[in-house]
């Protein structure tokens, strides 16, 4: 009576559950954009979920042949012995999107979303055609039903835009959209996704919606506690993620500002900050004061919610987010007028070694740093500049290329201030702590002069070595 059994599994089978029998992988996960979210991201997934096939592809084969080599597209703490326990096993990165998306059961969109340089809300909204590129390929590339997960951090209800490309046209195929912006900070990547304060997921509250998130939990589940993870609306989740960035920018913005009171009035910063921070309701992180705040985000995400509110005519509310970033702007340029002031009020053909070019230690990564910045203004001052960095030299070379004036780019800390007329310190690196401070000192022009732009190093032990140094928020040591 009845069909023989292997009949009866071939029918109810869906195509998702045949594929998954073939090649032994619960679900295949796909990661449109291999860069600084979208491969370690997914590298801990692979870790963390044995049973699942996942997925990076990107348009750039440089950076794909780079996640399949053993020198990594970027440098982050922990990365390589995660990729090479999971890569060529459950792990794999590729060019070819087409059939990767097509096989996919989850495809996280993980492409970036800069500042728009061009037309409408050039300067401020976040350029989405490379959301839109990855929404119209994953839309004529499936097959199968899928569901879409925004790990890009995007404007809010952008996923209404994200829904309108893929169910637009003829295609019967449904997706699922699903907002999972990510929180981790370069340079404790991994830490901060191995051991997430909170993971965000904002979903449409209807059966298909719920069905999609408990497939996201499911995933997550496997290594954060329930707890620890939020749901919420679509649209709760995109914003959460700008505001997020932008009340932490607002701090340093915040602190950086009483540093520019704490100059004229001899009070000390971090006596301040740390005064101010012993109040729980305040808290300690995130006010250190410094050259301002750099990275790909910040800036870009601040811009974008100003962008929002202007957008929808909340013109105070984007004054008060805006002047932010303009308080950003002003603290790494009272940096330059500081070496400008101090170094007798010209710095033509003097030499300038700058100590550290990323964004923030442990990175190599110099997207918006401020050290474009402020080396940028030293050159138009005409200084020579020896740019030195553990891990971002080749990006620095990149980012300063086409700019008129000496830049020379030197491993070796030691070489790069030999003769100088003043070591800048940009990036606060542990390396430049353990340095012999007395053989740079003899080996620079007198009077050799320090700004530390993190106060990062010991202050007064300089001074004793004979150097003049100038803190950020603190009365200058100077023996002159
Ligand atoms: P990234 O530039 O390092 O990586 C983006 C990648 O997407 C690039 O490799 C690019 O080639 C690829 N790409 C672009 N269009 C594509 C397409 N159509 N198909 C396939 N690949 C494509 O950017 P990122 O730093 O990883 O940031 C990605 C997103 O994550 C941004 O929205 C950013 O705001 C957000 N974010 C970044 C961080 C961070 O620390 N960098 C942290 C949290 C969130
Ligand atoms: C930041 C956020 O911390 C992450 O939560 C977020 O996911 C990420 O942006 C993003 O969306 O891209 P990131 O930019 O990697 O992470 O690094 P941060 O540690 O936040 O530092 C940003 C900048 O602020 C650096 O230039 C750093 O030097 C500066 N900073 C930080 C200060 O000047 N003072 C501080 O007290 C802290």
């Amino acid at each position: 009576m009845g069909r023989p059994p292997f009949l009866f599994n071939v029918t109810v089978k869906s195509p998702i559950d045949i594929r998954m029998n073939e090649n032994k992988f619960a679900k295949k996960i796909v990661c449109v954009g291999a860069g600084y979210v979208g491969g370690p991201t997914m590298v801990v997934i692979a870790n963390k979920c044995p049973d699942y096939k996942v997925t990076v592809v990107d348009i750039s084969e440089e950076r794909i042949n780079a996640w399949n080599s053993d020198e990594l597209p970027i440098y982050e703490p922990g990365l390589k012995d995660r990729v090479d326990k999971a890569r060529g096993k459950n792990l794999f990165f590729s060019t070819d999107i087409d059939r990767n998306i097509d096989e996919a059961d989850i495809i996280f969109v993980s492409v970036h979303t800069p500042t728009k340089t061009f037309g409408e809300g050039a300067g401020k909204a976040s350029d989405l055609q490379y959301i839109e590129q990855t929404a119209r390929r994953i839309k004529e590339n499936s097959t199968s039903s899928k569901i879409i997960v925004e790990k890009s951090t995007l404007p809010v209800r952008a996923a209404e835009t994200m829904a309108s490309i893929l169910h637009s046209g003829a295609n019967s195929v449904r997706f699922e959209i699903l907002s999972n912006p990510e929180f981790m900070a370069e340079g404790t990547a991994i830490r901060d996704m191995e051991e997430p304060d909170r993971i965000l997921i904002g979903s449409h509250d209807t059966v298909t919606g719920n069905a999609a998130r408990d497939e996201l939990l499911k995933i997550y589940l496997k290594w954060v506690p329930r707890e620890k993870i939020i749901t919420t609306n679509l649209w709760s989740s995109e914003l959460s993620k700008l505001v997020a960035n932008a009340f932490l920018a607002q701090r340093i913005s915040s602190i950086n500002s009483i540093s520019a009171l704490c100059e004229v009035t001899e009070a000390d910063i971090s006596e301040v900050a740390g005064a101010v921070g012993r109040d729980s309701r305040i808290g300690s992180k995130f006010l250190e004061a410094g050259v301002g705040f750099g990275g790909s985000c910040f800036r870009k995400d601040l811009l974008n919610l100003v962008y929002l509110c202007e957008y929808y005519k909340l013109d105070d509310v984007a004054k008060f987010w805006s002047s932010v970033v303009e308080i950003n702007d002003n603290q790494m340029e009272r940096f330059v007028n500081c070496i400008l002031k101090t170094m007798f009020r010209t710095l033509v053909d003097k030499k300038i070694t700058i100590f550290g070019f990323a964004f923030k230690p442990d990175t190599g990564d110099t997207r918006d740093s401020p050290a474009i910045y402020i080396c940028k203004r030293l050159l138009e001052e005409k200084a020579r500049l020896s740019i030195t960095d553990p891990h971002a030299i080749s990006n620095a070379k990149k980012d300063l290329t086409g700019i008129d004036g000496t830049a020379e780019f030197v491993e070796n800390p030691y070489e790069a201030a030999k003769g100088a007329h003043c070591l800048a310190l940009i990036t606060g690196w542990s390396e430049y702590l353990s340095l012999d401070y007395q053989k740079i000192f003899d080996s620079m022009l007198k009077p050799a002069f320090i700004f530390d732009g993190r106060n990062h190093l010991d202050h007064q032990k300089l001074f004793e070595i004979g150097f003049n140094v100038y803190p950020i928020g603190r009365p200058p040591l100077t023996h002159i």
